[in-house]
């Protein structure tokens, strides 16, 4: 199916936007420091699932926060948006790790997007995508 291009320069940090791509929410999310800090500062050992599920780095890569970006360009976060229990949409800019929460069960994600508590199994999963340039990037 069809891949889909983004201008990322409208984003203003700490904004998080929601696209649809192949029917499913992506969020697109323009970090502050404070928040790369804080998902960096994490050891992988205390991630409830340590993989990356980043399409675009080796399959089993650990989940570090340099893991879930492409091309060292931290400041933007690309993911799915569906929660990795049973589907829902979390929401944005909340929760107890000031990444995303999903209300229908309960589950924290952390501003890299991975899970830290609730029942949810997996990160967020990172779809392909690449820069074609330095405000545009292509998803799929
Ligand atoms: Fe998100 Fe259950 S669907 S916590």
């Amino acid at each position: 199916m069809a891949s889909i291009e983004l201008d990322i320069a409208p984003i203003a940090e700490g904004q998080s936007i929601t696209i649809k791509w192949r029917g499913n929410p992506v969020f697109v999310r323009h970090r502050t420091q404070k928040e790369i800090d804080e998902a960096k500062a994490v050891p992988v050992t205390d991630l409830p699932d340590p993989v990356a599920r980043n399409a675009n780095v080796k399959e089993g890569d650990p989940a570090t926060d340099v893991n879930r970006v492409v091309d060292g360009k931290e400041k933007l976060l690309v993911m799915m948006g569906v929660c990795t229990h049973l589907g829902c949409v979390p929401l944005g800019q909340q929760g107890d790790y000031g990444g995303w929460f999903c209300p229908c069960h309960g589950s924290h994600y952390d501003t890299a997007g991975r899970i830290r508590k609730g029942p949810a199994p997996q990160n967020l999963p990172v779809p392909i995508y690449a820069y074609i340039s330095d405000t545009k990037i292509r998803i799929g």
